[in-house]
């Protein structure tokens, strides 16, 4: 009795061995061998990310031993070009005011005031750029060089693309997000939130 169930078993796992491999069907026997085969031709121009990117208006940078491109920011500044308002001196301008402060909404809750305030990235004489800890001008497209003078190990971390995240898909040519795309300047924190839940309830009370 016993034997017979071991040959049945047996007969039984021969078979799901054999048909598991749906021959014609499907190429490839395993996900192994599917790769294998599928990368024997690639050389890495065979796909490209370019009809994803090609809509959005970016710029090439090199850092280091990487090259890529990332979205382009002026363009996207609300109040660029600064120079439509910044004709004279701040002093000058802040005497000649009436009434609310010009950038009422712009609360900096980013690093203490000891180490930070608007002139550590304003240059009040140069308001169309950014402006280094030492003073050199920095493109708003290039705002990352002045995020990358404190936060080397997250610049760093960027510049691989372990921080962050690319646009499209992992094929060349490479399309970052820089830091502003995610981080506020005026207050980068992201606040400690619950991950998305899908709740099914919900859902089949709305049937
Ligand atoms: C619509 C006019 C206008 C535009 C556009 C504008 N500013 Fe200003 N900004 C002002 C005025 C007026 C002041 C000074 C008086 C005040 O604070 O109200 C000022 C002050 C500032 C200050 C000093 C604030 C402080 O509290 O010390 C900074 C920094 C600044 N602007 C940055 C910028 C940057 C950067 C841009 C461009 C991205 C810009 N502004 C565009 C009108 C403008
Ligand atoms: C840590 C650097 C940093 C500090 C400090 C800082 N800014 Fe900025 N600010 C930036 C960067 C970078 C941008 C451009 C962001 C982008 O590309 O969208 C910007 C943009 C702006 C703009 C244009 C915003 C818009 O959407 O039109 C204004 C106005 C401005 N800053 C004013 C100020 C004022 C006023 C202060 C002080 C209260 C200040 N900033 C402090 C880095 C800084
Ligand atoms: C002058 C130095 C300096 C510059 C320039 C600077 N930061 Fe910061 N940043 C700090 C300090 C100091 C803190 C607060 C201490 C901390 O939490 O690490 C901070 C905090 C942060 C945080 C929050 C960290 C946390 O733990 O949540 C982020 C995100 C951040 N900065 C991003 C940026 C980005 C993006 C830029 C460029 C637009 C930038 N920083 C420019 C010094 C700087
Ligand atoms: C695609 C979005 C994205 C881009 C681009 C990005 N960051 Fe972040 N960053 C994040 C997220 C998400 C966190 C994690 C926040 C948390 O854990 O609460 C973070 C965290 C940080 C922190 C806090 C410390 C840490 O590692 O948790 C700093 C500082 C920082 N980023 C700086 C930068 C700088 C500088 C750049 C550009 C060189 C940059 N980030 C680019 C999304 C981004």
């Amino acid at each position: 009795m016993r034997n017979t169930i071991k040959i049945i078993l047996h007969t039984f796992f021969i078979a799901l061995l054999l048909f598991s491999c749906k021959g014609d069907k499907d190429k490839y026997h395993s996900v192994l061998e599917r790769i294998e085969a599928e990368s024997k031709d690639y050389h890495g121009d065979s796909i490209s990310s370019e009809p994803y990117i090609s809509e959005i208006k970016s710029i090439e940078i090199t850092e280091g031993e990487h090259t890529f491109l990332i979205p382009e920011r002026k363009s996207q500044i609300k109040s660029y070009s600064c120079s439509e308002c910044h004709t004279a001196s701040l002093k000058e301008l802040e005497d000649g005011r009436s009434g609310k402060k010009a950038h009422w909404d712009i609360n900096l809750n980013h690093a203490n005031e000891i180490t930070m305030n608007c002139a550590t990235c304003h240059n009040g004489n140069d308001m169309d750029n950014l402006k280094s800890l030492t003073d050199t001008p920095i493109d708003f497209n290039y705002s990352y060089q002045a995020c990358s003078q404190c936060h080397s190990k997250q610049f760093n971390d960027w510049k691989g693309g372990a921080h962050g995240k690319r646009i499209a898909s992992w094929a060349p040519p490479r399309l970052s997000n820089t830091c502003v795309n995610c981080h506020n300047p005026h207050d980068p924190h992201f606040e400690t939130r619950y991950p998305d839940r899908f709740n099914t309830e919900y859902e089949n009370e709305r049937k």
